[in-house]
């Protein structure tokens, strides 16, 4: 990790159904530090849903939207911020998460299938072959979430509570 990284911001990355909500909960709680769902902060700043803000604005209106939270999020300190899984596609927002300690939680699309698939507020996977459309994000993503992390946890295998000690063993102590 650089320096000039904020140490008391970390920052979750990775698909739809990696986890980021509970494990960003989580650690944060662990650490004291406030928690914020880069999802729910549109929601709430916008009085919609996702699907709602997909459906009027087009994922346009919505990346827009999110490129916005995301740079007003990133300058919290003593924060767990937990992001949308396609949050790492705008150059702009990627400097702006680098901004925090970056954690990639991966998930293979087999697992990211089982979480997800009878969810019906996620718009990019109200298709006819939700799985096909997690593999084509993976694809273009993956390479994505590899290059800005400082640290890759692969999900699916462990309890939450497990995935915390293994994020917290590899934390870089966290400044006061
Ligand atoms: C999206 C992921 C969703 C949400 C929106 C788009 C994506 O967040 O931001 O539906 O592009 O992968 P989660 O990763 O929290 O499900």
């Amino acid at each position: 990790m650089s320096n000039d990284k904020e140490q008391t911001l970390i920052v979750l990355i990775g698909p739809m159904g990696a986890g980021k909500t509970t494990i960003g909960r989580l650690l944060a709680q662990r650490l004291n530090y406030d928690f914020y769902d880069s999802d729910a902060v549109i929601e709430d700043s916008t009085g919609a849903s996702v699907s709602w803000i997909f459906d009027k604005e087009g994922e346009i209106g919505f990346r827009q939207r999110e490129t916005k939270v995301i740079d007003e999020l990133t300058q919290k300190k003593q924060a767990v911020i937990a992001t949308g899984g396609g949050a790492i596609l705008a150059k702009e927002n990627q400097q702006y998460l680098q901004r925090g300690f970056i954690i990639y939680l991966q998930a293979s699309v087999d697992v990211q299938y089982e979480r997800t698939y009878r969810d019906r507020h996620r718009p990019l996977l109200q298709t006819a072959n939700p799985k096909e459309k997690l593999k084509a994000l993976f694809d273009i993503r993956h390479p994505i979430y590899t290059q800005l992390a400082d640290l890759i946890i692969v999900t699916g295998y462990l309890s939450p509570k497990k995935m915390l000690q293994e994020i917290l063993k590899q934390l870089p102590p966290q400044s006061p």
